[in-house]
């Protein structure tokens, strides 16, 4: 089976109500975990990668990557663009074979916004390639200096609803305060799920939560004993999460926990195996711990049995 877009696998799990977990990846090891976890809980699974990732690795590697592991995956399988900032670079992950992209101009004023979004749906949706967008900004609400600041940042659901009916996006992804990496909330960690349904209400597309991850206070704790210095970390927890998906997230962004289990692995077994060098008695367990966080994640998303 080859790769599908965004909206194919978006839609059963809007009808169902689950979420697909999307996965960032770099390279090979990281990819392999993701999808193996993916292939055991015949979950269906969105591979993403940044603009950075593809600075560091090569789109054709990172692309013929994908469409190796998809092509004998035997479940629904996406290639995604994360966080497109420039046109050019949408237009090369449609040349190499994504079938999703995000345009992400959520820091450009609104019009500017919606113009861009409009010219990458036009574009991809004639080479059947889905499209994701971003409104408002990503920042903890305890981020935010005051409560005026706060509503600024998150999504206005009015302005969501005229966005997606005049771009005709497959998926956005509202700000409703998640950030990106380790340190999301000061306090008790808290989303604006009034705010997610108004925009689940008023656009009736499926919606993407970035800055997802869960941050598990064990895996930090691995890292910290053998050796990361990684304080205040705290990510979204598991309630939360299905909360999230009841009122409308259909598709979820993780990267940081990939990134934390991928190097808690690599730590313990560089501490416990001085004596080692071979590179894949030290990457091998790191692709494991990949793994068995993406089993995690898939569970708790809904999506086993899906794919
Ligand atoms: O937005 C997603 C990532 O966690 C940031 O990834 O460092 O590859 O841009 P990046
Ligand atoms: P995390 O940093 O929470 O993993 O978020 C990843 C993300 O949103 C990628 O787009
Ligand atoms: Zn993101």
């Amino acid at each position: 089976m080859g790769l599908v877009n965004l909206a194919t696998v978006l839609a059963k799990a809007q009808k169902q109500g689950y979420a697909v977990g999307a996965f960032n990846f770099i390279n090979m090891e990281v990819l392999q975990g993701i999808l193996d976890a993916a292939v055991e809980a015949h979950a269906p699974v969105i591979l993403q990668t940044t603009e950075g990732a593809i600075e560091y690795a090569g789109i054709e590697y990172l692309a013929a990557l994908a469409r190796t592991a998809a092509g004998s995956a035997g479940i629904d399988v996406v290639l995604h663009l994360d966080h497109g900032k420039h046109l050019e670079t949408v237009v090369q992950a449609i040349r190499h074979g994504y079938t999703s992209v995000m345009m992400d101009a959520s820091d450009k004023t609104y019009g500017d916004n919606l113009d861009i979004t409009k010219q990458v749906v036009r574009i991809a949706h004639m080479v059947n390639v889905s499209v994701e967008a971003e409104l408002g900004r990503l920042k903890g609400i305890e981020d935010t200096v005051s409560v005026r600041d706060a509503q600024a940042s998150l999504v206005d659901p009015e302005q969501a609803q005229a966005f997606a009916r005049e771009t005709g996006v497959d998926a956005l992804a509202p700000a409703i305060g998640t950030s990106h990496g380790a340190f999301k909330f000061k306090g008790t960690p808290r989303l604006d799920f009034q705010r997610l349904e108004q925009v689940a209400r008023l656009t009736g597309i499926p919606l993407v939560l970035h800055g997802a991850s869960s941050v598990p206070a064990g895996t930090v704790k691995k890292a910290n004993d053998y050796g990361a210095a990684i304080k205040g970390a705290a990510g979204v927890p598991d309630d939360i999460m299905k909360q999230a998906i009841s009122k409308g997230i259909c598709k979820i962004n993780t990267d940081t926990d990939l990134r934390l289990s991928f190097t808690a692995g690599i730590r313990e077994e560089l501490t416990n195996h001085p004596e080692v060098f071979d590179l894949r008695n030290i990457l091998g367990p790191a692709r494991q711990a990949v793994k068995s966080m993406v089993l995690n994640r898939i569970e708790v998303f809904g999506s086993a049995g899906k794919g």
